[in-house]
């Protein structure tokens, strides 16, 4: 498996989930002015972030990686992005306080726009047109104009993909997530439910710790990791024609690199080793996500990880376990043993999201909550018993008040779905369900830490 690669030689294999464009020249007139536009991340950021993601794999720290299913132009307004990160912060801070853990922190934001879909064509009524396939490919309302695959929308993609990230970047080291703002990321509708009440007891203990370490002389002003955090993007690759276009030499390593996101993911659909999406991703070297769900086998996933990191690079590769709550127990012992038999460096994320999606009885598709809380305890009991680290979750949530998926603290009913029902793809957590799942993987990731602590004890 050692042909040479070219930013283009994804081109040359078998490829599933691809758009079919009415005009082959429109779609290669953009891709090639995609290619003059400046890149959206720097090559240097991904190392970092690898660097960080390294020490995860090693044990040390926990991945938290959220955000959209599917990011839209309708909603790109400011307030939008501000909410996401700050539910997000909420529960990192949750992790990182209670749990004590260096969180890395990637958002699920700035580039996720494709998505793989189910079938190609949906049928309303009678009528069949093009399913959508996320808004930097087709419009997701039902009519034949709107269903069209344009390129065009890969240029408008891409352009909010660079405000989205303008705004993040401020947002991250310009005072926005200053530790000593963690009162203020409560969101106004969170701040009476008991997850609110739970997230300004911590917060509370954490102004106190700064408070104490302010009389020692220790401030933001001093210390930077107090006032500023690191935040990375990610998106999945599955549209490569958009992906080549931001693909470019690092001139300091030499390397190529995707520019389009600092860490990029290959989905449960297009994992096929000997395909174009793999393909593409084994030449760039920033971090590379890989979902698992329930069809993959364990040798397969060996394979996978020797053509993707054939050099056993920690922090290169986040193997995305999303399996179905009921069936984690079941595929996840078999895939942990086959990496650590071949000593592969991986890191260990949970997706509770992907395997747990149903139809309401009122239609909509939602994920109860505690379809979502079981695949993330399962997890953990399985890398207990593998005497293995639990090393993150990706999931997807947003900072509004929406009613996506049921359960929760406060209880969201099928009946309610209908309230704020607005996704452009999969359904979400809503700023407080995020919240009550981040106290409880907190718990759970205290419990590893004692449970290592006593094995190494142990083994003295
Ligand atoms: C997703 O992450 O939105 C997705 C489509 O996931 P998967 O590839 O795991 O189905
Ligand atoms: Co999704």
């Amino acid at each position: 498996m050692s042909e040479k690669w070219t930013p283009d030689s994804w081109r040359s294999k078998p490829i599933v989930q691809v758009p079919d464009y009415p005009d082959p020249h429109a779609l290669s007139d953009v891709e090639a002015t995609l290619a003059t536009f400046p890149p959206l991340v720097f090559a240097g950021e991904a190392r970092k972030l690898k660097a960080h993601l390294a020490d995860v794999a090693l044990g040390n720290g926990f991945l938290l990686q959220g955000g959209d299913c599917a990011e839209s132009f309708a909603e790109h307004q400011a307030d939008n992005i501000r909410d996401f990160f700050r539910a997000f912060l909420q529960m990192a801070v949750i992790l990182t306080y209670a749990a004590k853990s260096p969180v890395v922190k990637i958002g699920r934001i700035a580039g996720q726009f494709a998505k793989p879909r189910s079938a190609p064509t949906e049928s309303i009524n009678g009528k069949e047109l093009p399913s959508y396939r996320g808004d930097i490919i087709n419009g997701i309302d039902f009519d034949e104009a709107n269903r069209l695959p344009d390129p065009k929308r890969q240029e408008m993609a891409y352009r909010q993909s660079a405000a989205t990230l303008n705004l993040l970047r401020a947002f991250a080291q310009g005072g926005f997530a200053n530790l000593e703002h963690v009162h203020q990321w409560m969101l106004g509708f969170v701040a009476d439910s008991p997850q609110g009440h739970r997230y300004a007891a911590l917060a509370d203990q954490i102004s106190e710790t700064l408070g104490f370490m302010r009389a020692i002389g220790i401030d933001s002003e001093t210390t930077p990791a107090l006032s500023q955090t690191e935040f990375f993007t990610s998106h999945e690759a599955l549209l490569l024609g958009y992906e080549q276009a931001l693909t470019r030499v690092d001139s300091t390593s030499g390397d190529w690199y995707a520019t389009s996101g600092h860490m990029i993911w290959i989905g449960d659909r297009t994992r096929q080793p000997d395909h174009a999406h793999v393909e593409f991703c084994r030449g760039v070297k920033n971090p590379i996500g890989l979902k698992c769900g329930p069809s993959l086998d364990p040798d397969e996933l060996v394979r996978l990880i020797n053509i993707l990191n054939p050099d056993n690079e920690a922090g290169r590769m986040t193997l995305i376990a999303r399996f179905g709550c009921n069936k984690v127990g079941d595929h996840l012992p078999a895939l942990i043993r086959a990496v650590e038999r071949e000593g592969q460096h991986v890191v260990w994320s949970c997706d509770p999201m992907h395997g747990n999606t149903i139809k309401a009885a009122s239609g909509f598709k939602t994920r109860p909550f505690d379809m979502i809380l079981k695949e993330v305890e399962s997890f953990f009991a399985v890398h207990e018993a593998e005497g293995t680290h639990p090393g993150g979750i990706h999931i997807e949530m947003t900072g509004k008040n929406v009613t996506e998926c049921t359960g929760g603290a406060r209880a969201i009913s099928d009946d309610e779905l209908s309230d704020r029902y607005h996704t452009h793809c999969d359904p979400r957590l809503n700023a407080d369900q995020a919240m009550e799942l981040a106290f409880l993987v907190a718990e759970l990731l205290k419990k590893e830490r004692s449970t290592r602590g006593q094995n190494i004890a142990a083994s003295a």
